[in-house]
């Protein structure tokens, strides 16, 4: 990582300072983006700037995309109770994860080719996310090298692995991540095949480009000429399994978490395997098409790991309210996927950071209208029921 705070910024305005608290700092990124004052805005920023097909692999499901719905549904049914005559304006959204502060409890989730999205691909949002002060979990699928990467961050970087076929090359890039300077390891385990994402293959079927520019961290790699099904990829490991989980526990030195669990037995499997966290995802419900929504899968995983690691959740955040709800119900952190994404479509690494400020901004003005001026505040009581 490198130390200089705003060194080699180059998408950025030079007159750009790193978001302090939105509530006091409340001073906008010049440009475009600017004008967005939700996640929505930027989502139809994104589809005006991006051709189709673009557009449909990043906002597409599986199959009917009912998951999808259900992610953002489960957290617009939670009430909230507001708390009136706290004081309100001195609110510390910072968290300790893995022994690193976060000033707010949001990263930026693993997305594959970000380079299909903006031509500077994960290097702008690389750029956004140490602007706003976020960690970013670059994904196996990235457009570009981790080196490159870990260069401009000013935050750390996160790994997501997906295990391939070729264990040796799996192997090495987990040790190429880690001498990358990577902090933590998530392992996706939710994919043995992915589901049948149709609006991503109308798009291609109808010549719409939706692929980035090659995938660097893949280089070298041995596919498989012949696969069990043409339902599984010819790189990614189907046959993953909890002996594997030892495997990559022998080899790994940062934190090691697995992304992907929905189901409580599994998550206390992963205890016992010695995993160190957990991340409750349905993959933004571009997998298993009517699995249950995360943050409704969410309860029952944090009573099952009754605090023994950290539990983080992802799919459907878009709003600071999102954010609390699932803080609320005994996540350590959430991670956003699409959301950023709209940000790099319409605006590069402005646009990444302008994501992160609005998130940041609302989970504030959330805090203070639930009386809650601190994360360790936030509680089943924030709760109607
Ligand atoms: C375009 C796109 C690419 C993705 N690529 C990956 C990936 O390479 N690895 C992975 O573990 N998850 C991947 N995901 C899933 C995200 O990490 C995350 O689980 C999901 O996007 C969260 O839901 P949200 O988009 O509603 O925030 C991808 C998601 C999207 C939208």
């Amino acid at each position: 990582m490198s130390t200089g705070a705003l060194a080699g910024v180059s998408m950025l305005p030079a007159n750009a300072k790193p978001l302090a608290s939105a509530v006091q700092d409340d001073v906008p990124i010049p440009g475009s983006v600017d004008k967005a004052l939700n996640i929505w805005d930027l989502k139809a920023m994104a589809k005006e700037r991006l051709t189709e097909g673009h557009f449909a692999h990043i906002v597409g499901g599986a199959a009917d995309e009912i998951t999808v719905r259900w992610n953002r549904e489960g957290f617009d049914k939670i009430r909230l109770r507001p708390k009136v005559l706290i004081d309100p304006t001195q609110i510390d959204t910072s968290t300790i994860l893995f022994g690193q502060k976060l000033a707010y409890p949001v990263l930026l989730g693993p997305t594959g080719g970000h380079r299909s999205t903006h031509p500077d691909g994960e290097l702008a949002t690389a750029r956004g996310a140490g602007h706003a002060n976020a960690t970013m979990v670059l994904s196996t699928v990235s457009s570009t090298a981790i080196e490159e990467v870990v260069k401009v961050a000013t935050q750390p970087i996160w790994f997501q692995l997906y295990v391939m076929r070729d264990r040796p090359f799996t192997r090495d890039l987990v040790l190429r991540a880690q001498a990358a300077g990577a902090t933590a390891l998530c392992v996706t385990v939710d994919t043995a095949t992915t589901g049948p994402r149709n609006r991503q293959t109308r798009g291609r079927q109808r010549g719409l480009p939706s692929g980035g520019r090659g995938l660097p961290l893949l280089q070298g790699m041995k596919r498989s000429t012949s696969v069990e099904s043409d339902i599984f990829s010819t790189s990614r490991d189907p046959n993953l399994t909890w002996k594997d989980i030892e495997w990559l526990r022998s080899f790994t030195q940062v934190p090691l978490l697995l992304k992907g669990i929905l189901d409580s037995a599994d998550a206390e499997r992963a205890i016992q395997e010695g995993v160190d966290g957990l991340i409750v995802s349905n993959h933004g419900g571009r997998n298993l098409d009517t699995s249950q929504a995360t943050i409704e899968a969410l309860p029952e995983i944090v009573e099952k790991v009754d605090g023994r690691i950290p539990v983080l959740i992802d799919g459907g955040i878009r709003r600071g309210t999102d954010i609390f709800k699932a803080l609320a119900l005994g996540a350590k952190a959430v991670l956003i996927g699409r959301p950023y994404r709209y940000g790099l479509a319409a605006g590069g690494a402005p646009g990444v950071s302008r994501v992160l400020e609005i998130l940041r901004r609302e989970l504030e003005m959330t805090m203070a209208s639930t009386g809650r001026t601190s994360i360790a505040q936030i509680d089943r009581s924030v709760f109607w029921s």
